[in-house]
């Protein structure tokens, strides 16, 4: 499929949805703590994104059945919510929501840690994945490529002994979730399709303590990291202007 630019009015309803993304992963940030189940999460987040007007965009996505994606540990991306995962102290959990409003998709995902103490080899798991978005998001601008995003993400995870996950990519996102071009987050400074005003991207970093190996439970959706290493997963929708990259989800 061709990759669709957006109109000024478009990106403006992107952010929008972008907003109530935001919201909605403040509002379970604020609740994530020792004690508090990842099906507590997907409740909260079920009634906040209804509340705020949006329709969740995971939920019957192909066969997904939960508005949030939770992914703890060793989990990379796409944990389903569950009353048995109950979070534990030092552990980190990734929050992962979509939704759609007045037809356009926004998508976003933080890694929180629960309670206060992470062994300081997790916090700079956490730490180094969110700048690695940052750094794409600074370059995500007209005339780079999307070789220049995946090696700004790459550049900054290897220079600090951890990897990137291959086998899932960020996307395009627009009157869908999931829209061309994929997003890697690797690749070759100048290499790869040019970034054009209008194009939306929703970056999204995935980043193990060890190696980058990544399989899928039986459950269908829950991957995990090969060699049981912690992951983190930051991401963000972020709009191509003329006034440099403008992040939608913020
Ligand atoms: N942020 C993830 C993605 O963009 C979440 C998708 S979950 C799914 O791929 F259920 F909708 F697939
Ligand atoms: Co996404």
């Amino acid at each position: 499929m061709p990759i669709v630019c957006k109109s000024a009015p478009e990106i403006e309803k992107m952010r929008r949805s972008g907003r109530i993304v935001r919201q909605v992963l403040d509002e379970l940030s604020a609740m994530v703590a020792p004690g508090v189940s990842t099906m507590d999460l997907e409740r909260a987040a079920e009634a906040s994104i209804r509340r705020l007007g949006a329709r969740p965009a995971f939920k019957g996505y192909f066969d997904y059945p939960c508005v949030l994606c939770t992914s703890l540990n060793e989990e990379i991306v796409h944990g389903i919510p569950s009353e048995r995962r109950v979070l534990k102290q030092g552990e980190i959990v990734s929050i992962d929501c979509g939704v759609v409003l007045d037809g356009y998709y926004a998508d976003a995902a933080v890694t929180l840690p629960v309670g206060n103490h992470l062994k300081p080899e997790v916090a700079r798991l956490v730490e180094v994945t969110k700048s690695s978005l940052d750094r794409a998001i600074q370059v995500a601008r007209i005339g780079n490529t999307l070789g220049d995003v995946g090696a700004a993400v790459q550049e900054l995870v290897e220079a600090n002994g951890f990897s990137v996950v291959r086998e899932f990519v960020g996307h395009g996102i627009g009157t869908r979730l999931h829209e061309d071009p994929q997003v890697p987050n690797y690749g070759t400074r100048g290499h790869g399709a040019r970034l054009r005003e209008g194009m939306v991207l929703a970056i999204e970093p995935m980043v193990n303590a060890g190696k980058p190996g990544a399989r899928v439970l039986p459950d269908k959706w829950t991957a995990v990291t090969e060699d049981g290493s912690y992951s983190a997963h930051f991401e963000h929708c972020v709009a191509i202007t003329t006034d440099g990259p403008q992040v939608l989800t913020a």
